[in-house]
């Protein structure tokens, strides 16, 4: 069996109309522009749009990679990969570029392993880039570190502020470790006088996480031009949500120079999808959030530039009216997110947090938009421009997130009308995970729908499928002419890869089909006498696979195949369970690694009263 888990997403082409265009009355509509919250900001005028830039941090923590050679190949990187020219400015780095102690002087000294040259030398080559520099530490006696930490800037502010400004640093992080247990906005207050002492324009960003009370977001703006809204971010999903979500509540303090800080990207990194990516990018964008790159861009994929340079989403972040996006809706883990931008358009994220595709939509009042015959819409993600007469609408896959700029625009006859689709697999019962088996069809239906306020002529579907996967329509996939609100549909049989399982050129028509090293656990209940299989390593793949099968009936061993290989026949595999609560078939990787390991139970019965 396999799981479609990776989506099927339908391509839809040639949907084209000018069709009665002149039959519409245009409407010259005036968009209502939002106002950006009242905060007052910190009065360096600085960040009046979020920061934008790099931080080692998340892609090398304090590990020997981190180092002037690599911020320097950064610098390099921000102008050779267009990202200077889409908008980055900061190269930033992050603890664990000081020695363990300051000098005689007091002053804080550049690690002389990772930057022998010091910290100036590489601001000025960042600098050399037409770019700006940061520097991390900690409002607190040391920085956080596990390894004990650097020396930290309390009660040293004046002294850390001026050597920084003397170093070139354009961007501070003061982070909030070691800190004694006295009063944040004291602290935090410290430092913003002392590098405003200094004459430099120097980015305050206050990395204090949510902790104190009253909570920072409260005095934030008034000391700093961003502030951590919440603990650390790691490369995977349920922890990027989880940011998402505390920080979604609180865009009524954000404003320009003053910035909520979900923290930093970990686009790129490896943890999450691709379709994950775009929503942690999408939605830090629709948030108003800093975007500061956490991979290392020496070694970032086509993929991963292609999320990070996409500039319909970095101008949906960097807009110049500054709002923060809320969700006008959250229901069953699917959310519409909207941030009104300058000159009256709206940003829309159609975010999907559950694990199944499903459609969402909003409509154009719900959005903040004004009456108006017809919206143009704008899919960020598929650079698509189309016209809605009102319902903003997307299939979206698990996870995964459609952005849209919506706006009133007389010229909206011009494009072609929205259209949408949503593809349905088959169910063995209603919200049951979709299942396709290797060889046997699976019927998928879909249905696009048509939004726009003119019919669309010709609209054909095309479903696109997953390499090695085949789509067959068994109904129409073109038709002439879809009105507005009229639905089409198309039946496909959609057939997986895989192959029966076979040993040894014997081939099984039941069993079950295992990677190594891994185990599978029956509850037997004591209800269960025997387990039997034919097992051995499937002859799909090259002769590298050896795998040993065990049979464990609680915590006893009661069968072990011993290391079977690709060239083995099956073995016949069988134990007494009787008695046994828990029945457990374990593989191994043979003692070699997990290479081409496909371990097979064919045949696999367990006898139960
Ligand atoms: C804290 C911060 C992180 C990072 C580390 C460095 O955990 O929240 O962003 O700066 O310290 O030690």
């Amino acid at each position: 069996m396999r799981r479609l888990s990776s989506p099927i997403t339908a391509v839809l082409a040639a949907v084209s109309t000018l069709v009665g265009a002149g039959a519409v009355a245009l409407t010259s509509v005036v968009a209502v522009v939002a106002t950006a919250p009242p905060s007052a900001a910190l009065e360096n005028g600085l960040a009046r749009i979020p920061p934008m830039g790099f931080n080692n941090w998340n892609t090398t923590e304090c590990r020997a990679v981190f180092h002037e050679a690599m911020v320097k190949g950064v610098a390099d990187a921000f102008v050779a990969s267009g990202l200077k020219d889409a908008g980055y400015t900061y190269v930033n780095i992050d603890d664990c570029w000081a020695e363990p102690q300051r000098n005689s002087a007091g002053n804080l000294v550049p690690n002389r392993t990772r930057f022998p040259n010091g910290i100036k030398a590489v601001a000025d080559y960042v600098h050399s880039k037409g770019l700006k520099f940061g520097l991390y530490t900690s409002a607190g006696t040391k920085t956080c570190n596990r390894d004990g930490g650097f020396p930290g800037g309390l009660d040293h502010e004046q002294q850390d502020a001026n050597l920084f400004a003397s170093w070139g640093v354009d961007y501070l992080k003061y982070d909030n470790c070691n800190n004694q247990g006295r009063d944040a906005v004291q602290r935090y207050t410290k430092m913003r006088d002392a590098l405003k002492a200094t004459g430099r324009p120097i980015v305050y960003s206050i990395c204090e996480w949510g902790r104190s009370d009253p909570k920072v977001w409260t005095w934030g703006a008034n000391v700093g031009n961003l502030w951590r809204t919440t603990g650390d971010i790691s490369d995977n999903w349920s922890r990027m949500v989880s940011l998402l979500k505390q920080n979604e509540k609180l865009a009524q303090y954000a404003g320009p120079g003053h910035w909520n800080d979900p923290d930093m990207l970990e686009v790129g990194n490896g943890g999450m999808t691709t379709t994950e990516y775009r929503t942690h990018f999408s939605l830090w964008a629709i948030m108003a959030a800093p975007l500061l790159i956490g991979t290392d861009l020496r070694k970032a994929t086509p993929e991963t530039m292609s999320i990070l340079l996409n500039s319909d989403v970095i101008a949906v972040d960097q807009d110049p009216l500054g709002v923060q996006g809320t969700p006008v809706r959250a229901q069953d883990g699917l959310y519409v997110l909207v941030k009104p931008l300058a000159g009256g358009d709206r940003a829309v994220a159609l975010f999907n947090s559950t694990d199944r595709p499903a459609t969402i939509s909003a409509t154009a009042t719900e959005v903040g938009l004004s009456e108006a015959p017809a919206y143009r819409i704008r899919d960020l993600w598929t650079d698509t421009t189309r016209e809605t007469a009102g319902v903003i609408r997307a299939g979206v896959p698990a996870h995964g997130t459609a952005l849209f700029r919506v706006g009133v625009d007389r010229w909206w006859p011009l494009y072609p009308p929205a259209v949408d689709l949503a593809v349905e697999p088959e169910l063995a019962y209603p919200g049951a995970t979709p299942i396709a088996m290797p060889g046997r069809p699976l019927t998928v239906t879909s249905t696009v729908l048509n939004s726009g306020r003119l019919p669309a002529l010709l609209p054909r579907v095309d479903l696109a499928v997953p390499e090695g996967w085949t789509a067959r329509a068994t109904s129409p996939r073109l038709t002439p002419l879809l009105g507005r609100d009229r639905s089409f549909r198309t039946t496909w049989a959609v057939t997986a890869p895989g192959r029966p399982l076979t040993i040894g050129g014997v081939v099984y028509a039941k069993g079950l089909g295992a990677h190594a090293p891994g185990t599978i656990e029956y509850y037997a209940g004591g209800n269960c006498s025997a387990v039997r299989a034919a097992v051995g390593v499937d002859d799909e793949k090259d002769p590298n696979g050896s795998v040993a099968f065990q049979i464990w009936a609680d915590g006893v061993k009661v069968a072990d195949s011993g290391v079977l290989t690709n060239t083995m026949p099956a073995a016949s595999l069988q134990a007494d369970v009787s008695g046994a609560t828990l029945v457990r078939l374990v593989t191994t990787d043979g003692g070699d690694g997990m290479n081409s390991d496909h371990a097979d139970w064919a045949d696999a019965q367990l006898t139960c009263s």
